[in-house]
């Protein structure tokens, strides 16, 4: 403590209202944020006082994905303490709830939300929490500073919308997204992403039902990291390509198996049991391998240099259901 602090009681008791930001409150949990830090507090399961801290960039990207995914599928994990896990109508929040050290200390805490409300509650956590010139989607070396006191807002970033083809993307009458990716510039790292389009040579009569696009050219233009987006959607198969680079905010606690395809440069996965955290596996992708994540586990990657990484997810709502019932697999292959 420094004599500022002890001759300012206003600065010292109450920091929250001096820096700027807003506290939440969802069910018993209590969040607050400082100029470095998110700090979430409980009482424990067996009823002691206990709190976390993350870095607040962690935290804020991490809340993004949760944000902007809708809680996706299963366990968002935030780091290895805090997270969401989607029961889709409900969310639960937890806190050491699938850390075993936690668990068996009983230190641990989960309650069940309504979509809606953990949603409003994460939404305004975020708004309120996010400076100008952080945008929590971009990758470190992209964007401003996520630390300090309140200043301003970064609505534009937080809240972009995805583009939704209305037809296959580029055929006339879908109008939202082009080929190009509506001009955004080539990423520094894809500067040797060749840029040509497909050749098309529907027999006549087809021209308005065969089209192609040049999905690296697509890519090589993202303005966001660690966000998949459907490209192709086949009944529940869908193809989501995304580009990616630093570390995926969050740790994915899988309730269905992926599969990722590594189409460029490579990533390196950490894989770990979801319930307890123990870790399992490290697995190094590299340009054209494939892997898959079984339901059991939880993954987080880390890409050195932006890469482009294809995930292939089974989005059938009632997948989750026959793989708790047992009628259909955890694992892609049964050796
Ligand atoms: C995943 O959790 O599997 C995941 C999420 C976002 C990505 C890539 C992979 O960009
Ligand atoms: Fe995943």
């Amino acid at each position: 403590m420094n004599a500022t602090a002890e001759t300012a009681p206003v600065l010292a008791s109450a920091p929250d209202a001096t820096l700027g930001y807003k506290s939440f409150t969802l069910g018993s949990f209590k969040f607050r944020r400082d100029e470095y830090f998110a700090h979430i507090e409980w009482t424990t399961r067996d009823g002691r006082p206990l709190s976390h801290t993350m870095d607040a960039g962690s935290y804020l990207r991490a809340l993004m994905r949760d944000v902007a995914w809708g809680f996706f599928y299963g366990w968002v994990n935030f780091d290895h303490v805090i997270g969401t896990v989607n029961h889709y109508q409900t969310v639960d929040f937890f806190a050491g709830s699938y850390n075993a050290t936690m668990k068996a200390a009983g230190v641990d805490l989960l309650e069940n939300f309504p979509t809606a409300q953990i949603g409003e509650t994460f939404k305004a956590m975020l708004d309120d929490w996010t400076n100008e010139g952080f945008d929590p989607f971009a990758a470190p070396q992209e964007t401003g500073s996520p630390y300090g006191r309140k200043n301003g807002n970064s609505r534009a970033a937080i809240t972009r919308a995805r583009e939704l083809a209305t037809r296959c993307v580029g055929l006339k009458g879908d109008l939202a997204l082009r080929t190009d990716a509506r001009g955004a510039p080539v990423n520094r790292a894809f500067a040797d992403v060749p840029q040509d389009l497909p050749e098309l040579h529907p027999e006549p009569g087809f021209e308005n039902e065969v089209h192609a696009f040049n999905l690296f050219a697509f890519l090589s233009r993202s303005q966001v990291t660690w966000n998949p987006s459907f490209t192709s959607v086949v009944k529940h198969s869908y193809m989501c390509p995304t580009t990616e680079e630093h570390i995926l905010p969050i740790v994915h606690g899988n309730d269905r198996v992926e599969w990722f395809f590594q189409m460029c440069d490579e990533i390196h996965w950490d894989c770990a049991h979801k319930e307890s955290g123990k870790p399992l596996a490290r697995v190094i992708m590299k340009a054209g391998d494939m892997a898959a994540m079984p339901a059991y586990c939880r993954h987080q990657g880390y890409s050195p240099k932006r890469s482009m990484l294809l995930v292939w997810e089974n989005g059938s709502p009632t997948l989750v259901y026959e793989i708790q019932k047992g009628e259909a697999p955890e694992v892609p292959v049964q050796f």
